[in-house]
């Protein structure tokens, strides 16, 4: 930021002084500054950029390479698994479809997965999650993706998956779809006797009495 400012704030004193709107007194020696400046500033710009990619692509290698684990899904998808990530993010990062409306707060449920394999390797369920998995009446052998964390070669199937082409193709973040959490307040109002004054009433002069 500091550095995309600084050149914005080169290229419009720039401009100025180009279309004679403004004179900037500066001496020649000023110039080679200020332009060695901008210089340095471009190419730190360039090396931040260059680093950015570089770790994006390093991340990715060794991800692959690092001595991890095997997720493999119930359509037969693999993927290495990274450590300390929780499933739900282990399937984000290879774009394998895992519903999570809540967006991995534990909120909504709906990433609650069937572990085929690999269920003993894995910490067991915390309060928070074992209250929840009781109260959808889940199995044993299914957990949260959002709160499990693989350290294991681990074989699952989300359970909100399977068989639902609409729901895959739609993005979690869609809020039309999935809507939004918002905090509201609600006020619900009512008549007392509505009904015996309405029934035997015309809707006008309902109305009219409201
Ligand atoms: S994503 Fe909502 S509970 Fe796991």
């Amino acid at each position: 930021m500091p550095t995309l400012a600084l050149t914005g704030w080169f290229n419009a004193a720039r401009l100025l002084e180009e279309t004679g709107g403004l004179k900037i007194n500066t001496t020649l020696a000023q110039k080679v500054v200020l332009g060695e400046w901008t210089h340095l500033g471009r190419l730190g710009l360039i090396a931040v950029l260059v680093a950015v990619v570089l770790a994006v692509l390093l991340r990715r290698v060794s991800d692959r390479v690092a001595a991890g684990f095997t997720v493999t899904y119930a359509n037969g998808r693999r993927v290495r698994g990274r450590p300390e990530a929780t499933l739900l993010e282990i399937s984000r990062a290879y774009g394998v479809p895992h519903i999570s409306i809540c967006g991995g707060r534990m909120r909504c449920f709906t990433c609650r997965t069937q572990v085929l394999s690999g269920l003993a390797t894995l910490a067991p369920p915390g309060a928070a999650e074992s209250t929840v998995l009781a109260r959808v009446g889940a199995g044993s052998d299914v957990r949260l993706a959002c709160q499990i964390r693989p350290g294991a070669d681990l074989v699952v199937k989300p359970l909100l998956e399977a068989g639902h082409t609409t729901i895959r193709q739609t993005p979690g973040d869609d809020a039309y779809r999935w809507g939004v959490e918002r905090p509201v307040t609600v006020m619900f109002v009512d008549l007392r006797g509505f009904t015996a004054l309405s029934e035997g009433r015309l809707p006008y002069d309902v109305v009219f009495i409201l």
